[in-house]
C-alpha cells in the first residue's frame, strides 16, 4: 500500500491557510487556472498552487514581500514569469479587467487606511476577476463581537494586541456583494479569536 509521509506536508502546503485548503480539497481551484493573490505577502499560501501548476499572480505594498514571493516561486515554478509579481496597492491593481479565476485576499482587507480604501480594494477584486470567477477572502470583521470593540472612529477599532484595524461588519459586506454582483459559494463563517477578535471567510462567485 502506497503511503504519503505527513512528514511531506509542509513542503507541499507550506502554512497554508485551512479554509483555502478546505477550497482545495472543493475542487475550486484548478492546473491551469489564473490566480490572484492580492496582498500575497512572502506567499505562505502559494506553495501548493506554485506547485501544482497553476498560473499565479501576486500584488503586495512590499517590495521585501515581492522579493521574497518572487525567490519562492523561481524554486517552486521555475517557469513562471517573475513580472507575475509586482508591487502595487490592492486599489490600484496593474492588471486588466476580467483576468483572473480566483483571486486570494488573505488577512490583509482590515489594513484598509478608511472605507473607501475598503470599498476601492473590493471593487478592484471584483474587476480583475472573470465573470463567474471566485473572490476567497479572510478578514477581521466585527461580526460575532458586535459592541464588544473599542471603537476608534467609524468602522475603526483598537485591537486588544495594539493595532487599529478597519472592521468591517456583515452590512457592509452584504451592501458590496450587491452593489457589486457577487454569489456567495460558502455560507460567511466567522472564526472567534480568545474573545478578542474574529477572522471572517468570505468567499464568493462574480456574477455579472
Ligand atoms: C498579514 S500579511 C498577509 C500575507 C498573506 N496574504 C498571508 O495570508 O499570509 C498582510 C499583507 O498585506 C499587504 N498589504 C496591506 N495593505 C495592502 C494594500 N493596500 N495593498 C497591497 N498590499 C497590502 C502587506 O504588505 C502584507 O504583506
Amino acid at each position: 500500500m502506497f503511503h504519503i509521509p505527513l512528514s511531506s506536508l509542509p513542503a507541499q502546503f507550506g502554512d497554508i491557510d485551512i479554509y483555502l485548503f478546505d477550497q482545495l480539497l472543493k475542487g475550486r481551484i484548478q492546473r491551469g487556472m489564473k490566480l490572484l493573490d492580492a496582498g500575497c505577502g512572502a506567499g505562505r499560501n502559494l506553495h501548493y498552487l506554485l506547485q501544482a501548476g497553476v498560473k499565479v499572480y501576486g500584488a503586495d505594498l512590499s517590495a521585501e514581500a515581492i522579493d521574497k514571493v518572487r525567490n519562492l516561486a523561481s524554486e517552486l515554478a521555475p517557469n513562471l514569469p517573475a513580472r507575475n509579481f509586482v508591487v502595487a496597492d490592492l486599489d490600484a491593481l496593474p492588471f486588466e479587467d476580467a483576468q483572473f479565476d480566483v483571486v486570494l485576499c488573505s488577512a490583509v482587507l482590515h489594513f484598509a487606511r478608511s472605507e473607501e480604501h475598503f470599498n476601492g480594494i473590493v471593487r478592484e477584486l471584483w474587476r480583475v476577476l472573470k465573470p463567474g470567477g471566485m473572490l476567497f477572502a479572510r478578514f477581521s470583521t466585527t461580526i460575532g463581537l458586535e459592541g464588544k470593540l473599542q471603537q476608534v472612529e467609524g468602522r475603526f477599532y483598537r485591537m486588544s494586541h495594539g493595532p487599529v484595524w478597519f472592521l468591517a461588519d456583515e452590512k457592509l459586506v452584504v451592501e458590496l456583494e450587491k452593489e457589486l454582483g457577487f454569489a456567495r459559494l460558502e455560507p460567511l463563517k466567522t472564526v472567534l479569536v480568545e474573545q478578542e477578535r474574529t477572522m471572517t471567510t468570505w468567499v464568493v462567485r462574480k456574477v455579472v
